[in-house]
């Protein structure tokens, strides 16, 4: 039994997240936890909220409310959008918790400590009325270079450029609008990525497991050179910055900047998921503490790679402590919405919540592996969505659950039948379904999500290649065991395709077994020789045919949800 550590990118408190964060981090991270858990492995799956930063101040502030209560209660609004879509986290914690800040704080000493640390000073845009410095991308005017007047301080949406705050002509507040700026000295920690980026580099290229693209950004970044960052913001909400554990002197009001805490938050999140269970959090993380037999696996959109290869492991390797270190990451490109980019205020995209109210979690967990942004990006189109639902979970998984467990219920009293033998058709199915099988397990192995559902689609479609062989339906007046074994073995076969479906439609596999009586501790993936898989189901089990699994997608449905939510018109 292996030790498997998987993180997802953790998503931002602020705002409930549509279906392009869920496709792009925290549902393949739970699929594949999924599959590696009814593959037999111990995993550990960490997610949490990352609560700090200007954007959770200010729509706290938009609110009404303290940062702390607009968290709290945001917190349990995406628990609650998880638990809908079944991500079966074993902790979703957050950035904002005591262990976090006990981490992130020790961190930053012992790298000051490894002389990796050090006070510059940096000029900032202070906005006056808003009482606040502000962030490069909330101080907005006209671009220097295109003459664009709503350019951005860290770059330019119209001309593509990198900007400087400074750079702007008549620049204002983003948040207030006031012009009412000027730029004041303000002193930061700065983390010194340039002495590390050799042992960086070195270490991304030790690291042979990582999927392409993932490591390709990495390379990008690392050819470009690294650069010493700020790793403190002028901020209220936020860590606070230590040092030898009390206030560190002219930091009283900066705290770390996000990005410095959040990747600690994997840890702080295992720590928070120890202290919940009693767990040993250091055996999952220290390699001197039994982590050096852990794989770790970490999911995440594109947009995400850099910090993750280059930025937290500056902070980790940098502290010379054993921490263990990502073994497989994988990226994902963006889901579309047609091909553009979801928004809400332009009524473009589903939200977690509002899918929820739409359609069970299965058919979006579905959708958006069957059609995961892996290779490029890849757009949602509500047409795309009721074509695959119909065909692949109503029709090819759907239609043979309903039909063989109906037919076998009213011709054999809905008890798994006995009669008739082994015979050619069998075999047939038995070697193609080993084949199907083992492609299957290897892609998700390799993390290729695309092409295990479309491998599982394949082996659904298997079962219904068998019927026409077998037919049991004609054969049952002619040649009742013909009829016998065909059904049975429809049935036994029932159960590997619902067990394949285990870690995507986890739901809809779930009521497949049960409606086949299969216990809990045999709701693994299909493992072993195929004929003795087919022949597993007791003679003489009832087994009920379930309530309708899925329900088709109708185009009044479409045109809908395409007025509600955006689509192709
Ligand atoms: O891009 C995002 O949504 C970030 N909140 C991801 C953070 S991942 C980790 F480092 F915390
Ligand atoms: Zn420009």
């Amino acid at each position: 039994m292996a030790r498997i550590l998987i993180t997802s990118a953790l998503p931002y408190i602020n705002g409930v997240k549509h279906l392009g964060n869920l496709a792009g981090s925290m549902l393949p991270a739970d699929v594949y936890a999924r599959f590696q858990r009814v593959m037999g492995h111990d995993v550990l799956y960490v997610c949490a909220t990352d609560e700090h930063g200007t954007p959770a101040e200010l729509a706290a502030a938009t609110a009404g409310q303290s940062v702390r209560e607009y968290c709290d209660e945001q917190h349990d609004i995406q628990k609650r959008a998880g638990d809908g879509f079944s991500l079966s986290y074993d902790v979703f914690g957050r950035t904002s918790s005591q262990p976090n800040i006990t981490l992130t704080q020790h961190f930053a000493e012992v790298l000051e400590a490894r002389g990796l640390i050090e006070e510059r000073l940096e000029h900032q845009v202070f906005s006056i009325d808003d009482d606040r410095f502000l962030p490069d991308r909330y101080v907005e005017g006209t671009c220097p270079h295109c003459g664009f007047e709503r350019a951005r301080g860290d770059q330019c949406d119209n001309c593509g450029r990198l900007l400087e705050p400074t750079d702007l002509k008549e620049p204002y507040s983003k948040i207030s609008g006031s012009k009412n700026l000027e730029v004041r000295e303000t002193k930061h920690l700065h983390l010194l990525q340039t002495k590390m980026e050799a042992r960086i580099r070195d270490w991304v290229d030790a690291s042979t497991e990582w999927p392409s693209l993932a490591k390709s950004i990495a390379y990008k970044w690392l050819d470009e050179g690294l650069r010493d960052r700020s790793i403190t913001r002028d901020l209220k909400w936020g860590v606070p910055v230590t040092k030898d554990g009390a206030p560190r002197e002219g930091f009283e009001n900066k705290v770390f900047y996000v990005w410095f805490d959040a990747p600690i938050g994997y840890i702080g999140a295992t720590v928070e998921w120890a202290e919940a269970n009693g767990g040993d959090w250091e055996s999952w993380w220290r390699t001197d503490k039994g982590a050096d037999d852990v794989t770790y696996v970490q999911f995440m959109g594109k947009d995400n790679v850099a910090f993750h290869t280059v930025s937290f492991p500056a902070t980790i390797l940098g502290s010379e402590e054993p921490w263990k270190t990502v073994d497989k990451l994988k990226a994902f490109n963006w889901l579309t919405w047609y091909g553009g980019k979801f928004s809400t205020s332009e009524k473009r995209g589903v939200f977690m919540d509002q899918a929820l109210d739409l359609l069970p979690g299965d058919y979006w967990r579905w959708y958006l592996t069957a059609n995961a942004p892996e290779g490029s990006d890849a757009a949602f189109t509500w047409e795309h969505f009721q074509s695959l639902i119909n065909t692949d979970l109503a029709n090819v998984l759907g239609n043979y659950v309903n039909r063989i467990l109906r037919f076998n219920k009213s011709r054999f009293d809905g008890v798994v039948p006995e009669g008739g033998t082994w015979g050619e058709n069998e075999d047939w199915l038995a070697g193609e379904m080993t084949e199907r099988l083992k492609a299957a397990e290897a892609h998700f192995e390799a993390m290729e999500f695309r092409k295990a559902a479309s491998e599982i689609r394949a082996i659904w479609a298997l079962g219904n290649e068998y019927l026409t062989k077998a037919e049991p339906w004609t054969k049952f007046k002619t040649d009742p065991d013909a009829a016998a074994i065909g059904v049975r073995t429809a049935l036994n076969y029932m159960t590997v395709m619902a067990r394949v479906a285990l870690p995507v439609i986890p739901n809809a596999a779930a009521t497949i077994l049960d409606a086949l009586g299969i216990a809990d501790s045999d709701r693994v993936w299909p493992k072993g020789e195929a004929k003795s898989m087919l022949t597993a189901l007791p003679v003489g089990q009832s087994v009920e045919p379930p309530e309708v699994l899925f329900k088709k997608i109708e185009d009044t449905d479409v045109a809908e949800w395409s007025e509600r939510f955006g689509g192709a018109g």
